[in-house]
């Protein structure tokens, strides 16, 4: 991968870049699309990446399926597959760990202690390996979109962040890898996580400016669901993660996580006043 990055740097060469962790779906899809549409080189890395995994159960049970990805990926004229061995990232003796002071800690990080020190130590590996130009990651997860970007901005990558919406299914569930973990009955009851934050949006929307408020009607609406235990939903500032009190002028996320049995999901909407 060194060298192909390389290469296609000496012939200047726009290179757009997809990280993932496989099990493609079109939330995948969407990003490796617009890497497409913008640049002359589409690089899709694959690694399940066990560093950012607090729970050893999860990462057995992460879907894995090469095969299938990789004829995803061809399909959508996708140019290269980076899709390294656990020994290639991280070699013998491995022991440089990135850690986003602050961005890391809340929310997912609350119950996820460590998870973002593995993604931000593997997204550093793989932007210095591939140097693209740019980097695309999807909004639902939120909290990674706020950490990678400043990581790029503190590590001075110059690769540029491309953060492209949420793709969701009819029903409105924000797809996930996860997804294919649950039961029918569990998937049909999933549908309450953007019920509730959108039901919340909806109040901002008709004036409602109070964190706790609109936090109470995602409460309401998910607690109705008996299939669904609430981890948390809470009001923050889109890049700071710093809860609000009152909605103001920056755009804020209603971000939630929520547990359906053993899987757990996220997702979030943002609030902007101009919207
Ligand atoms: O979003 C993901 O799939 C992963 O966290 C990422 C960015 C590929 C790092 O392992």
């Amino acid at each position: 991968m060194f060298s192909i990055s390389r290469k296609l740097r000496r012939e200047a060469k726009s290179v757009g870049f997809v990280p993932t962790m496989g099990a493609l779906h079109e939330g995948h899809i969407s990003l490796v699309r617009e890497a497409r549409a913008s640049c002359d080189v589409v690089i899709v890395s694959i690694f399940v990446n066990p560093s950012q995994f607090n729970d050893p159960g999860d990462l057995e049970r992460y879907p894995r399926d090469l095969t299938a990805d990789a004829a995803i990926l061809a399909a959508h004229e996708v140019d290269y597959i980076f899709a390294p061995e656990q020994s290639e990232i991280y070699p013998e003796g491995f022991s440089t760990f990135v850690t986003v002071a602050g961005l890391s800690d809340r929310l997912e990080g609350e119950s996820r202690p460590g998870h973002f020190r593995g993604v931000a130590t593997v997204v550093t590996i793989l932007l210095n390996t591939i140097r693209a130009d740019r980097a695309y990651f999807g909004q639902k997860d939120a909290q990674q979109v706020a950490v990678i970007k400043r990581l790029v901005l503190d590590l001075g990558f110059e690769t540029e962040v491309v953060v492209l919406p949420t793709v969701r299914e009819e029903s409105g569930l924000a797809l996930s890898s996860r997804n294919a973990l649950l039961s029918d009955e569990q998937r049909k009851a999933a549908v309450v996580i953007i019920n509730g934050l959108r039901e919340a949006k909806l109040a901002f929307k008709k004036g409602e400016r109070n964190a706790a408020a609109l936090t109470e009607i995602v409460k309401r609406v998910i607690g109705a669901e008996p299939l669904a235990s609430l981890e948390y939903v809470a009001v923050v500032d889109r890049d700071s993660l710093q809860p609000v009190e009152k909605v103001g002028d920056d755009e804020v996320l209603i971000a939630a996580a929520v547990h359906f049995g053993s899987i757990r999901l996220i997702d979030n909407v943002i609030l902007n006043r101009k919207q």
